[in-house]
């Protein structure tokens, strides 16, 4: 017993040392939350679990909201999956010509798809007994209705501008209806990634896909001020928001402060390219098909440009390694994990790095020769950038906290703390790996 308990308290203290010499932010703790347990009833959990995913369909919870009513809010929200499958029979009719335009209703079917994106999603499909005739006409498309957290309108322009972009480049779904609220989709079988195992098996391909989306043109603007930007509008709202939460310590917001001026400088120095990025290429936002296209169709799509803009394309590398120690939708509270040890070896970003290069060679951007060079430029960038992608989906979740129900804002609380470590363990890293004697990962050449 004397023995065990001992045990225990060896471990207990070895988990204190640890932890504090671990952190470089000793005093820098996060106390945000009051503990609080698990979502309360089946229907949130189910919802829950989905928190990456479908957060933005939540109801919000602020006092804005409790008062005076948000119109575009409440039209979505309180839309009836009746209202839905009329307004989406309506929009096939009209955006998809013949035989979609003279059906009856029951010829039309609609299923909502589960599980998929931030937004509503429905499949809408013909029934069997209708004959298609012209081959660019769909059978089944997806029909999206915007989420409706969405304020900035120009997120929802250049977003749609980009889908559309990409759809003609063949870099994503077909689009066959735009429209104010949403639009309609090509139906692809696909299912997302998500686990370590999925990112490696399809690190090439993903490398590739993400290649070709940052050598596009994009007629959005072209100021990286992306994480920058993103960054003190979320301070300013939390800072705005913050009484509303009077029993919680918001001091970390000037650990936010202090740590976004350091890496500002940092990034300037490493004058990493600015390119059209995707910035959100977490597993979600990865549809592996499940069809069989043809050889010039990839068997990835990168989807979702909500936070797609203009920034340094060592943030979008960056971010598409550090998923690879997450993994959402798992069995318990809070329904996603977090590994360190799963981050890529050197060897594996080397192979992603050098797929992402290649394509620029293929497309005539680079000289092969400047492959091998760049890759070490690279992996740099990546050490610096997940730092910047960690802190910035951490503030991220502090200010989702105040815009979405109780239940989800305990799960973002989590998210927040997870990244925050993250973002400490990667800083250490990080200043280790260019301290004169420390470890810096090395790689060995080809
Ligand atoms: C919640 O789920 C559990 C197990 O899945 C089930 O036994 C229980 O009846 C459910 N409770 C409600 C309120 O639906
Ligand atoms: C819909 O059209 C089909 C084919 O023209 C027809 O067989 C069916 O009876 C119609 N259904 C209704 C409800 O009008």
């Amino acid at each position: 017993m004397i023995n065990l308990l001992s045990n225990v308290l060896i471990v207990t203290v070895f988990l204190v040392l640890f932890n504090e010499a671990s952190a470089i932010a000793k005093t820098r703790k996060i106390h945000f939350l009051t503990a609080k347990d698990k979502p309360s009833n089946n229907a949130t959990l189910e919802a829950a679990r989905n928190f990456r995913f479908v957060e933005k369909n939540t109801k919000e919870k602020s006092e804005s909201d409790s008062g005076k009513e948000n119109e575009e809010f409440t039209q979505d929200l309180s839309l009836t999956f009746q209202d839905v499958e009329e307004q989406a029979y309506r929009i096939c009719q009209e955006f998809l010509g013949p035989p979609w335009a003279n059906i009856n209703k029951s010829q039309f079917k609609i299923t909502t798809i589960t599980g998929g994106n931030s937004n509503a999603v429905y499949r809408c499909s013909l029934s069997e007994d209708v004959a298609v005739e012209d081959p660019k006409t769909p059978s089944s498309v997806l029909f999206r209705i915007y989420g409706c957290f969405q304020e900035d309108k120009n997120v929802v322009v250049s977003e749609a501008a980009t889908f559309m972009l990409l759809a003609e480049r063949g870099l994503g779904p077909k689009l066959y209806g735009l429209f104010p609220t949403g639009r309609l989709e090509e139906y692809i079988p696909s299912r997302i990634l998500n686990s370590v195992e999925d990112f490696r098996s399809h690190s090439t391909a993903i490398a590739k896909e993400m290649a070709k989306i940052h050598s596009l043109e994009v007629p959005v603007r072209k100021v990286e001020d992306f994480w920058h930007r993103h960054m003190e509008n979320w301070l300013n709202y939390v800072e705005d928001k913050k009484s509303l939460r009077p029993k919680e310590s918001f001091e970390c917001l000037n650990m936010y402060k202090e740590e976004m001026a350091w890496l500002t400088k940092e990034i300037k120095k490493i004058n990493s390219p600015v390119v059209y990025c995707h910035n959100d290429l977490q597993g979600g936002n990865i549809l592996l098909r499940q069809d069989t296209p043809s050889k010039d169709v990839p068997g990835i799509m990168l989807i979702d440009f909500e936070f797609g803009a203009y920034n340094y394309r060592g943030f979008d590398l960056a971010n598409q390694l550090c998923e690879w120690c997450f993994e959402y939708l798992t069995e318990d509270f809070p329904y996603f994990t977090w590994e360190f040890e799963k981050f890529p070896s050197v060897e594996e970003q080397v192979e992603f790095i050098r797929a992402y290069l290649n394509q620029h060679v293929e497309e005539g951007i680079i000289e092969r020769s400047a492959v091998e060079p760049e890759v070490d430029k690279i992996l740099e960038e990546v050490r610096l950038f997940s730092l910047a992608c960690h802190l910035m989906w951490s503030l991220w979740s502090v200010q989702m906290s105040f815009k979405v129900n109780e239940d989800y804002a305990v799960l973002h609380m989590e998210h927040t703390k997870l990244r925050t470590n993250a973002y400490w363990q990667f800083k250490e890293k990080y200043l280790n790996s260019r301290a004169p004697n420390g470890h810096a990962e090395t790689r060995s050449l080809p």
